[in-house]
């Protein structure tokens, strides 16, 4: 089922625990994200940056080949398509293709102008049924190019960013995009407790998610995070495993270059780390 992010998150808040959102880059991410869900009857997010989108040839294109293959491989498990870290003109795009979720991410802007927006984007993907995630700080690391220095959300602007109508809320907590540093500090629980106190118990979205230890995210769902966002995770385990094929010689056995080959353990891998996130937060059978 293709569906909004909102009745998913809403369970999972109430429930504890947190649906993943894993970010997809092709047809062989999409394929195995679907199918694992499926497998484990996790409900699942599937994120698409607005990079991502231009990449495998535009936002209708991502919906046509997520529709085909949800059809095909006849997924019965909610799966809502979340545009990540959408601009302005993004947002509006993907919403015209048929997107059913939206990250509105003015945290770059003004305060008073992000809020503005996002209010704007709310109304017209509420008109149409599609849940809003909105952001404020910035989120450390980097992602498409964009380098944010890792912040606490403010309080003040998270309460009022909770009134916009928003469904989700990404919450900076010393969180960041791709590795953690080896001298990184660890999540600050203190603050996402008091943002979800002052946010009057919306869903709260962990960005970062490559990386952070597990009881680390046990405690952020048990403090109110509904959504953990992966991406890093499974390039890296991709790429570790395509690395491997090619060092032990095996594309240059017969037939050993087809890319369906040649592909394969690397999506495994990608497979199996989209298990161990399912498991680790506590979605699986859950759909
Ligand atoms: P990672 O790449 O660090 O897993 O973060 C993904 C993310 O937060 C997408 O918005």
């Amino acid at each position: 089922m293709l569906v909004s992010a909102k009745d998913m998150l809403k369970k999972a808040h109430k429930e504890g625990y947190a649906v993943a959102q894993i970010n997809i880059n092709n047809l062989e991410w999409t394929q195995l994200v679907l199918k694992v869900a499926e497998e484990l009857k996790s409900p699942v997010i599937l994120g698409v940056s607005e990079g991502a989108a231009k990449y495998m040839g535009g936002f209708r294109l991502v919906m046509a080949m997520v529709r085909e293959l949800h059809d095909s491989l006849k997924i019965t498990v909610p799966v809502a398509v979340h545009l990540d870290h959408g601009t302005y003109e993004g947002a509006l795009k993907a919403l015209e293709a048929g997107f059913t979720s939206i990250m509105y991410d003015g945290s770059s802007l003004p305060f008073e102008e992000n809020l503005k927006k996002t209010k704007e984007i709310v109304k017209l993907c509420h008109a149409k049924g599609v849940s809003v995630e909105a952001e404020v700080g910035s989120i450390g690391g980097e992602e498409d190019g964009v380098i944010g220095a890792g912040e606490l959300a403010d309080l003040e602007e998270s309460r009022r960013m909770s009134k916009t109508g928003i469904d989700m809320f990404a919450a900076g907590i010393g969180n960041i995009h791709g590795p953690y540093p080896a001298n990184w500090k660890g999540l600050n629980f203190e603050r996402l407790r008091e943002i979800q106190e002052v946010t009057g118990g919306i869903p709260l979205v962990l960005h970062g998610g490559t990386g952070i230890p597990v009881e680390m995210i046990q405690k952020s769902i048990s403090l109110g995070v509904s959504k953990i966002n992966v991406n890093t995770e499974l390039q890296q385990a991709f790429a570790a495993a395509t690395r491997k094929y090619i060092e032990d010689g095996k594309d240059l056995q017969p037939k050993g270059y087809d890319p369906r080959k040649l592909l394969k353990p690397g999506v495994e891998a990608a497979a199996n780390v989209v298990r161990d996130k399912f498991r680790q937060y506590g979605s699986v059978n859950k759909a």
